[in-house]
């Protein structure tokens, strides 16, 4: 049997773990303070869920999905990403009613069958957030507020990190302009790529993305939808600037920023930091998707959110020498002379953990000098040893690690002798 992970997953150890439950931590009580709530979704969907939420031309849904036909048939995908879950599950129960606003935050693994690389997996974890139901640009301003404060809370100076902003325009303006670049497309066709001129009548705007340097020579005079934006778009992109200025969020504007997914309407943003990522440098991104709601069948339904990578933010985070809390795995450590005494001290550490103590005993017959050792390693600040003599005596000896002070004490209040030690 070959042990290793599958190809582009990675174990998340107890160090990156930590750095997970941080993470979602800190998203919890951040994102609570702009009106959040948790939500969970299944791991995998009907495939047309992100079929059509994502869109078929798109990379993701054409190349990258985790397909499969369970027992009885049925296509299902794992999810790539969870804002088409998220609409979705809000269209089943009825989360936005007329007129009313779901505000919605998840976390979690989502899977896409890419190449993998530094910063690239094929199972990676996300935090995102969906605000469905507001139309106004302050929410637009409010989504970005908590994407960037986010990051700043986890420890990535504002000076590491880029937020590239972009219109996509609407219904009203983009097909226009998607014309018009599908246009300019067909005038360059023999300087583009293969892949460009595939996905000319399907997908033309992903030109902009494409990483071949010719491709970016050509798309570099391509006509730009700022401006061509209907007067709506235009107005509201203003007003997502002005929001994003009064908050003191710098952001740069990046006219041929596209995003790798259909559903986008107006406001899309991007979130780069270079230091510790390689190409994978964008750590989180999303926008507005206002039509999403009504392609699944609900009624026209405005919507935006975004999602941030896991495995990026850690990156960022290690290069601008960002700490993860990490508590001492003990505060106590209960030590036993022999074997003899062995269920007294089992009895001493259990009765400390359901007093809300962090306590620690050997399981495997140590010597006294290696019990008092792994003490040391878990960072326990006081050590209850227990001998037989202690034990006949109805007592323990109760070392403060700090001071090395030591005195005896029942064991009958050895909980509130610790307590008191430990504050
Ligand atoms: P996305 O840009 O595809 O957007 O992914 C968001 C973030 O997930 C990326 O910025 C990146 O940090 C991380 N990510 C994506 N793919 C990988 C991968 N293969 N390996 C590691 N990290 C990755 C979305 O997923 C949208 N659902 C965001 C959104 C929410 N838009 C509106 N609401």
């Amino acid at each position: 049997m070959d042990v290793r992970a599958p190809k582009g997953t990675a174990d998340m150890l107890p160090d990156t773990a930590r750095a997970w439950e941080h993470l979602t931590r800190t998203a919890q009580e951040l994102f609570a303070r702009y009106g959040y709530e948790p939500v969970y979704t299944p791991l995998f969907e009907h495939t047309e869920v992100f079929a059509r939420g994502i869109g078929e031309a798109t990379d993701i849904v054409s190349k990258e999905m985790y397909t499969f036909a369970d027992r009885a048939g049925r296509s299902l995908t794992l999810r790539p990403e969870g804002t088409a879950s998220v609409v979705r599950a809000a269209l089943e129960h009825t989360l936005v009613p007329q007129g009313s606003l779901a505000k919605l935050y998840y976390a979690g693994p989502m899977f896409r069958y890419e190449r993998p690389q530094k910063g690239r997996m094929r199972q990676f974890w996300q935090i995102g957030l969906e605000a469905l139901g507001a139309a106004e640009p302050g929410v637009d301003a409010e989504v970005i507020a908590a994407l960037w404060r986010f990051f700043e809370t986890v420890g990535i100076p504002a000076d590491n990190m880029r937020l590239l902003l972009n219109s996509m325009g609407d219904d009203v303006c983009r097909p226009g302009y998607r014309a018009t670049v599908a246009a300019y497309i067909g005038e360059h066709a023999e300087a583009l790529c293969a892949e460009c001129n595939r996905r000319l009548d399907t997908n033309p705007l992903r030109a902009f993305d494409c990483k071949n340097p010719a491709c970016a020579q050509v798309m570099a005079g391509a006509p730009l939808l700022r401006d061509e934006l209907c007067e709506p778009c235009a107005t509201h992109y203003a007003e997502v600037k002005a929001r994003l200025d009064a908050l003191g969020i710098p952001y740069v504007e990046e006219p041929k920023l596209v995003r790798g997914l259909d559903y986008y309407t107006r406001t899309v943003f991007e979130v780069q930091a270079d230091a510790g990522l390689g190409s994978q440098n964008a750590i989180g991104g999303g926008g507005r998707y206002d039509g999403l709601m009504e392609m699944f069948g609900g009624k026209p339904t405005p919507g935006l959110g975004f999602a941030l990578g896991f495995e990026r933010t850690l990156l960022a985070m290690e290069a601008a020498g960002a700490t993860v809390p990490s508590p001492p795995r003990a505060d106590v450590y209960v030590a036993r002379v022999d074997e003899s005494v062995a269920a007294v001290v089992f009895d001493v550490a259990s009765a400390l953990r359901d007093a809300g103590i962090a306590a620690e005993l050997d399981h495997q017959a140590r010597s006294l000098k290696a019990q008092f050792k792994q003490a040391d390693r878990l960072g326990a600040r006081a050590v209850v040893v227990v001998g037989p003599d202690e034990a006949a005596a109805g007592e323990a000896t109760l070392r403060d690690m700090s001071t090395k002070e030591e005195r005896r004490v029942a064991l009958a209040t050895v909980v509130d002798a610790l307590r008191a030690l430990l504050g």
